[in-house]
């Protein structure tokens, strides 16, 4: 995702500094050219050295610092990046931006810069919280500037509550959308994930191993690409990045629901979700006791078959794509599946991958099969949507 793009950080004063060091490594790790600006008090917390050993970038620090101003300039810098970060943001960057402030090179970069900002506070909880700080962040994502974070939690100060800056793997998945060419802007994309749970009695569940992260690396790439997703998420799904829709269900008939709901008219609906076939015939109230015999028979009911039912909608998404997880004959089952269900195409792969962490499989269609190399499950996720995109057109 980050290969070649240039990002550019800049770091404000805060304690969160030493995180962004953290960040910066795993952004350059995934092939950003990562190049950083600090202001001066956030030279008080970690020194530029530290930066300047990780990037093998020059830190940028004065406005008029004139080495920089002969190679670069600071219009220049600002302009080359790909995407400008800042992190962390404080209370006091975020008044300085929203008001045009621009009395060090960090704020004067973020003046010239045209394009979205992403901006990752971090600060005390009654900073973040105060009328002056509100204000100035809805006057900022008023002009198209994208917030990731702050998180909840125990804060350096002590404190406990909004102020933390955000993990690394979420500011890096908040930085896609400003990269990626907004290919689906317009779109509405439905996504169903994760596992189902079917209640057998108050404490016990029928449910398998399928985590849902493919289905939220689709959701992520799809929102990063400008379509307006929304996902049904089983239990366990991990949290996608904030520009979802996100509606949790438990049980097959409650994904059903949130599904058939959502997917009138759109324009894509994929099932990742390894909905259970079936669902415990009647439901205890309160906790099973131990029987007295050495077997319990359970009965089963069979649950509806969400993607047939969504293919089958008078109003149904333009494209309707199932997954088969098989052991064996993968294709085949893939085909038939693909006729049965009356979908547009069926992502064949093998069973023993869910709840890993890497895919491979087949796109199945009407007319051909063909091979997805894969490989991390965000990397299948890409494949998938690459042949999503190509089908349509
Ligand atoms: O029929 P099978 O479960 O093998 O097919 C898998 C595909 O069908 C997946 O895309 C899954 O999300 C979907 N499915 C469904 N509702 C079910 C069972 C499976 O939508 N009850």
């Amino acid at each position: 995702m980050f290969d070649g793009k240039r990002i550019l950080i800049g770091i404000g004063g805060g304690i969160a500094v030493y995180r962004v060091a953290e960040l910066a490594r795993l952004l350059l790790r995934r092939g950003a050219r990562v190049q950083c600006v600090m202001t001066r008090a956030a030279q008080a917390f970690v020194t530029p050295l530290t930066f300047e050993a990780l990037t093998g970038e020059t830190v940028y620090r004065e406005l008029f610092d004139l080495t920089a101003e002969r190679e670069m300039g600071h219009i220049r810098l600002a302009r080359q990046a790909d995407a400008l970060l800042i992190a962390p943001a404080t209370a006091n960057q975020l008044a300085k931006y929203a008001h045009g402030i621009c009395d060090d090179l960090l704020s004067t970069l973020v003046q010239v810069r045209e394009g979205p900002l992403l901006i990752a506070p971090a600060m005390n909880v009654s900073m973040w919280q105060s009328a002056a700080t509100r204000a100035n962040v809805a006057l900022l994502q008023q002009r198209g500037h994208r917030f990731v974070g702050p998180d909840s939690g125990e804060l350096a100060c002590g404190e406990s509550g909004p102020g933390r800056l955000a993990g690394p793997e979420q500011i890096m998945r908040a930085l896609w959308p400003l990269l990626t060419e907004q290919r689906l802007a317009g779109q509405r994309w439905l996504v169903n994930a994760g596992p189902t749970w079917e209640r057998w009695d108050d404490v016990r569940i029928l449910t398998n191993r399928a985590g849902g992260r493919l289905g939220v690396h689709i959701a992520e790439q799809a929102a990063a690409k400008g379509a307006d997703v929304t996902l049904v998420a089983g239990p366990g799904t991990p949290q996608a990045c904030a520009t979802l829709r996100r509606i949790d269900v438990e049980s097959a008939a409650e994904m059903l629901q949130a599904c058939e709901r959502e997917a009138g008219g759109g324009d894509v609906f994929i099932a990742t979700a390894a909905v259970s076939d079936y669902r415990i015939a009647a439901p205890h109230a309160g906790k099973l006791k131990r029987g007295h015999s050495e077997t319990h028979h359970l009965e089963l009911a069979e649950n509806p078959d969400i993607v047939a039912r969504i293919a089958a909608m008078p109003e149904r998404p333009k494209q309707v794509i199932a997954f088969a997880a098989e052991r064996e004959r993968h294709v085949d089952h893939a085909r038939d599946k693909l006729r049965r269900k009356r979908v547009d195409a069926v992502i064949a792969n093998d069973a023993g991958q869910m709840g890993g962490d890497h895919g491979r499989g087949w796109w199945v269609d009407g007319e051909r099969t063909i091979e997805l190399a894969g490989g991390d499950k965000a990397a299948f996720a890409a494949q998938i949507i690459q042949h999503i995109m190509e089908n349509r057109q």
